[in-house]
């Protein structure tokens, strides 16, 4: 059994697919293991790191790719690198599966079965392979770091002989995973957080953090979680209504970091033209959705732009400004999401159809796009 880890084509990706500790572990379940020359550079990993770990290099993706059996990937493949598949090879990567129809098309031509990390099921058996909590946890964390690097003042309040830093207030929108690990992050650098949120249930969670929680709590609000434990949209008149109390508390922040985001729909808008000017010069806001369409109005992708003197922060693959951290936890979820994908006894690739983490997660096979969420919409 071969296991194939390209290096990443995208320029700002700078994750890697496997470390040295998951190439050890891929080898004791019986594969031998491909990775491309440089895969790991970026990520602060030597070929030589991989090598030592009982990893094959290859200089060519060609060479990297060939009778592959799994492939297993940050990013999904480009259509040149399909064309470098084995037929039936399992393909494993962060698919962005929602509104790239085009390409899911495309995997399922190439003849492979392709997973997708993110449809993960958030299930306890499944955790260890939450690829969206493993790298939201990152972002959350170095969202207040980026926040804390333009903001031209302290964090911490500090009383000195030469007169006192007021401590910075921070506010977290949106308190899942990401939103949870800035709080911390932010408390940690003493500064005075307070969050919001549109579940019920992270209400206790903010407080636990020592956060104080500041949200609409009416009837909807009550109800404003699905089964899976994600946010549901919320009515018109709810979010007027949240805008309203938002808008008071953003005039009197220094930092604001947001985080909302609902699967499969755009980043619900969360701050207006308005209520950036309604901040003091020099306040900071980090859009961590700037990739699904943004929270913050005036955000640019990939770039921090300069509204009247407030800084909205849009920096893309947040999780790959920690790259060595977060290809670490990647390539820990990736292992054990191909642990159950191969048979321990033949040591050969072998897929379980009725595991709900299988059926969740894959999106193509033999030529189809079989997962019911991307079904290609068919004339009747
Ligand atoms: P996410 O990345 O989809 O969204 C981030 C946050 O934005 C969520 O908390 C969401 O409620 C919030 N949000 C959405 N619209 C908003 C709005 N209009 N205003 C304010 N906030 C808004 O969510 P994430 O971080 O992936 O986690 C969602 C939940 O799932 C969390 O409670 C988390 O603890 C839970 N979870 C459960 C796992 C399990 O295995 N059981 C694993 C990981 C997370």
């Amino acid at each position: 059994m071969k296991i194939a880890i390209p290096s990443e084509i995208d320029e700002g990706e700078p994750r890697v697919a496997a470390t040295p500790d998951t190439i050890k572990k891929l080898k004791g379940l019986g594969a031998d293991v491909v990775i491309e020359a440089g895969a790991g550079v970026a990520s602060g990993v030597l070929d030589s790191e991989f090598e030592a770990a009982g990893a094959t290099i290859a200089r060519t993706k060609a060479d990297v790719l060939k009778d592959a059996d799994m492939v297993l990937r940050v990013r999904r493949p480009s259509t040149a690198e399909m064309a470098l598949y084995k037929k039936g090879a399992l393909v494993i990567a962060i698919m962005d599966p929602y509104g790239n129809e085009a390409a899911l098309s495309e995997l399922a031509n190439a003849g492979v079965t392709a997973f997708a990390m993110e449809l993960m099921p958030r299930i306890t058996r499944a955790q260890v392979m939450d690829v969206l909590s493993s790298q939201a946890n990152l972002a959350g964390y170095r969202a207040v770091i980026d926040a804390a690097a333009e903001y031209g003042r302290a964090i911490p309040m500090m009383m000195t002989p030469a007169g006192t830093v007021p401590a910075a207030k921070i506010f977290i929108m949106g308190a899942g995973v990401a939103g949870l690990q800035a709080i911390a992050t932010a408390r940690r650098l003493g500064a005075i957080v307070t969050a919001t949120d549109v579940r019920p249930a992270a209400k206790e969670q903010v407080q636990s953090l020592g956060a104080k929680f500041v949200a609409v709590e009416d009837e909807e609000f009550k109800q404003a979680e699905t089964a899976a434990g994600y946010a549901k949209e919320m009515s018109k008149e709810y979010q007027a209504k949240q805008a309203a109390l938002v808008a008071e508390h953003v005039k009197k922040q220094d930092i604001v970091i947001t985080t909302a985001l609902i699967p499969g729909r755009p980043a619900p808008r969360l701050i207006s033209k308005a209520m950036v000017k309604s901040m003091k010069p020099g306040s900071v806001i980090v859009d961590l959705a700037v990739e699904r369409g943004g929270n913050v109005e005036g955000a640019k992708a990939g770039a921090v732009a300069d509204v009247g003197g407030v800084k909205i922060v849009g920096h893309l693959n947040v999780p790959g400004r920690l790259a060595a951290s977060s290809s670490g936890l990647y390539a820990r979820n990736l292992f054990a999401f191909v642990e159950i994908l191969i048979d321990k006894n033949t040591k050969t690739a072998a897929v379980n159809w009725d595991d709900e983490i299988v059926r969740a997660t894959a999106l193509t096979r033999d030529g189809a796009i079989v997962h019911p969420n991307f079904q290609p919409k068919t004339a009747a």
